[in-house]
């Protein structure tokens, strides 16, 4: 009967483990619902009118659309505005050379490579304001590559 008894507490803690990987960004209040990489068509960003204009977009009644371009060495828009409890999906991609997108103090953080647009759909429950940094060595401004994101 000990036995059982281990046995039990160790499922309950293999569960719990699973629960606290799955739901780890909950407490920060930030959900990660999903991400995608695509191929821009030849011609790259000026030929495509979603990063002419580097902007936020609402598309739904609680969802937003992001087009961030990344180049050396800022990010557009900036800074980049996003309302709180709404799904948001980011489509990054790089003008010149590889960059990221790292919100600092989140799971949002994607590699930004010429070429291609990364997808990121996430919700900010609060409202808050956030760094936006570069996390790939791309020239003599790297260190000097922030952003800011505003969620109100
Ligand atoms: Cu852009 Cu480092």
């Amino acid at each position: 009967t000990y036995e059982r008894f281990w046995l039990a507490g160790s499922m309950v803690l293999i569960v719990a483990f699973i629960v606290t990987i799955t739901y780890g960004t909950v407490g920060l209040g930030i959900t990660m619902i999903g991400d995608e990489e695509e191929a821009l068509p030849p011609g790259e960003i000026d030929e495509d009118d979603r990063f002419e204009d580097p902007r936020v977009e609402q598309v739904g009644e609680n969802e937003y659309e992001a087009y961030v371009v990344a180049q050396t060495f800022l990010f557009r828009p900036e800074p980049i505005e996003i309302p709180a409890g709404n799904e948001v999906t980011f489509y990054v991609t790089a003008r010149d050379v590889i960059h990221s997108f790292t919100v600092v103090g989140t799971n949002t953080n994607t590699m930004v490579i010429p070429g291609e647009v990364s997808t990121m759909t996430v919700e900010f429950e609060e409202p808050g304001e956030y760094g936006v940094i570069c996390n790939e060595y791309c020239g003599s401004g790297h260190h000097d590559m922030e952003g800011q994101l505003i969620v109100h």
